[in-house]
């Protein structure tokens, strides 16, 4: 799609769309057309349109040197125009284009509404996705899609929103190509594809890549991520990824290690149809990660940041891993397998264990870890644990800036020692109170692998695929905390 940005309308194609604030009603902008202002007036008159947020007021132009249809489009009041509002009111004025069916659209901006231009833009952009790719008629381009977007502006204000432009296409892009690999099913991502992902983003932007397949990982012992993928034909594979964006070469990195099952069956726990059927985005933290790798020198992040992910599928067949399998993992602890199916925090030990190798700043972990996480939090917050209140409160505040939000949870003594087991250093599963507490619990497990790193883990179980999407997200995967991630990196 073209964004384009211009003083005055050129063309007479498509949509002409002109934001109202309540407060514009009688404070008209000087750079918007006649023709919208009389349009206004007409309906304010017949009390048709009030500007409150998200009301619309559609006709055709009959007028020379404008758009053949024109919408208005409420905003509400100024003083109530948020960085949310913003980007949910972008996403509801994409959606109408798409309702129209129109491929341009053309925005008059304010100075008011180039306050949140960024969030606005992700919010038109965003609602743009669509889940359908895999049906011929995308490819064969017989749908709707928004060709240009041009935006209405005065010359004053060009320069910054063009920069807020630049910003916006490049997360909107980000995250739909997060999005994409969660919902693209197990059979097109796998292990391989999400290497050859890693590979080509390396490329793309000069970082460091290494790539561990099964050989390199059994010399590393890693037999957590071993025996979860023990049940699959294809090799196991971690993925490193390293951006070096700090003044100072040497400083320590942050590591930020994502969960990577590209299936989660279960296991021989055989997860039963209405769990399974979505386990595709079991590899949701690993898109996060790559999805930050992929815009971090772009946008010029000025942090050393490692990315680390275990990527593994979780099958059956004669070799897969057994519950009451005692495995040991590259930090040499055992652990009694008492659920095939707590397999995320199995890989995750390793892959932790080989982040704190790199004697990182901090470790972040997020992962589609446990179901719990939902019946605590529902489908907005992911989960917050871990062991530097500092770091989740940081995590939580970008979060809470970007809408992309997380809730902390708690880590108690005896959640930990739930872990313990009789016959083996831990277990992955609380045999006597397992349905309780189970998002803290897969925490806890985590932690026994972070030895003295300050450490936050984020739980997106409950919130990295939807079926009730916020007003500027799709059905499916959300991309969850990779706004909340970018944020905390910026800083
Ligand atoms: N991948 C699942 C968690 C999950 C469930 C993510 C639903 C997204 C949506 C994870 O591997 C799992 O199965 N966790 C179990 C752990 C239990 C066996 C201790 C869970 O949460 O039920
Ligand atoms: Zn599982
Ligand atoms: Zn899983």
């Amino acid at each position: 799609m073209k964004i384009e940005m211009n003083e005055k309308l050129k063309s007479r194609k498509g949509l002409l769309i002109t934001p109202i604030f309540e407060n514009y009603l009688d404070r008209f902008p000087k750079n918007y057309p006649d023709i919208t202002k009389k349009f206004l007036l007409k309906l304010v008159k017949n009390k048709e349109f009030w500007g409150h947020s998200g009301e619309i007021g559609f006709s055709y132009a009959d007028e020379e040197n404008l758009s053949d249809k024109i919408l208005l489009f409420g905003f509400g009041k100024i003083k109530n125009y948020t960085s949310k509002i913003a980007r949910e009111l972008g996403a509801k004025i994409g959606k109408e284009a798409i309702r129209l069916k129109e491929k341009n659209i053309s925005i008059f901006f304010s100075k008011e509404l180039a306050k949140y231009t960024e969030e606005f833009m992700e919010g038109i952009l965003m609602i743009q996705y669509d889940i359908g790719k895999l049906k011929t008629k995308y490819s064969k381009k017989e749908r709707y899609d928004l060709e240009s977007l041009n935006i209405l502006v005065e010359k004053s204000l060009l320069k910054n929103i063009k920069k807020d432009l630049e910003k916006a296409k490049i997360i909107a892009d980000a995250i739909e190509y997060v999005k994409d690999l969660v919902n693209n099913p197990s059979n097109f991502v796998d292990m391989d594809y999400l290497a050859d992902e890693a590979r080509k983003i390396a490329k793309e932007n000069g970082y460091k890549i290494n790539i561990l397949g099964n050989k390199e990982l059994e010399k590393l012992n890693a037999g957590g991520i071993l025996a979860v993928n023990s049940g699959s034909e294809k090799e196991a594979k971690l993925i490193f990824l390293e951006y070096k964006g700090a003044k100072n070469k040497n400083e320590k990195p942050i590591a930020i290690v994502g969960k990577g099952v590209v299936f989660d069956t279960g296991g021989y726990n055989l997860k039963p149809f209405q769990h399974i059927e979505t386990m595709h985005q079991d590899m949701a933290g690993c898109a996060v990660v790559l999805g930050l790798f992929k815009v971090m020198k772009k946008l010029g992040i000025k942090k050393n940041v490692i990315g680390i992910t275990p990527s593994v599928a979780n099958m059956v067949n004669e070799k897969a891993f057994k519950p009451s399998d005692i495995i040991t993992m590259m930090s040499g602890l055992t652990v009694e397998v008492t659920n095939t199916d707590a397999e995320g925090r199995l890989i995750l030990g390793d892959a932790i264990t080989y982040a704190a190798k790199f004697d990182p700043k901090n470790i972040i972990t997020i992962a589609t870890l446990t179901g719990a996480v939902a019946l605590a939090l529902g489908d907005r917050y992911a989960g917050l644990l871990g062991n530097n209140t500092k770091l989740r409160r940081e995590l939580m505040k970008a979060g809470k800036e970007v809408d992309d939000l997380g809730w902390g949870l708690p880590l108690h003594s005896d959640y930990k020692k739930a872990m313990d087991s009789a016959v083996a250093d831990i277990r992955n599963r609380d045999v006597e109170t397992y349905r309780m507490a189970g998002c803290s619990k897969g925490a806890a497990f985590l932690e026994k692998f972070v030895e003295g790193n300050t450490w936050c883990h984020i739980d997106i179980g409950g919130t990295a695929f939807t079926d009730s999407p916020k007003p500027y997200q799709t059905r499916g995967a959300t991309a969850h905390g990779f706004k909340m991630l970018l944020r905390y990196l910026e800083k």
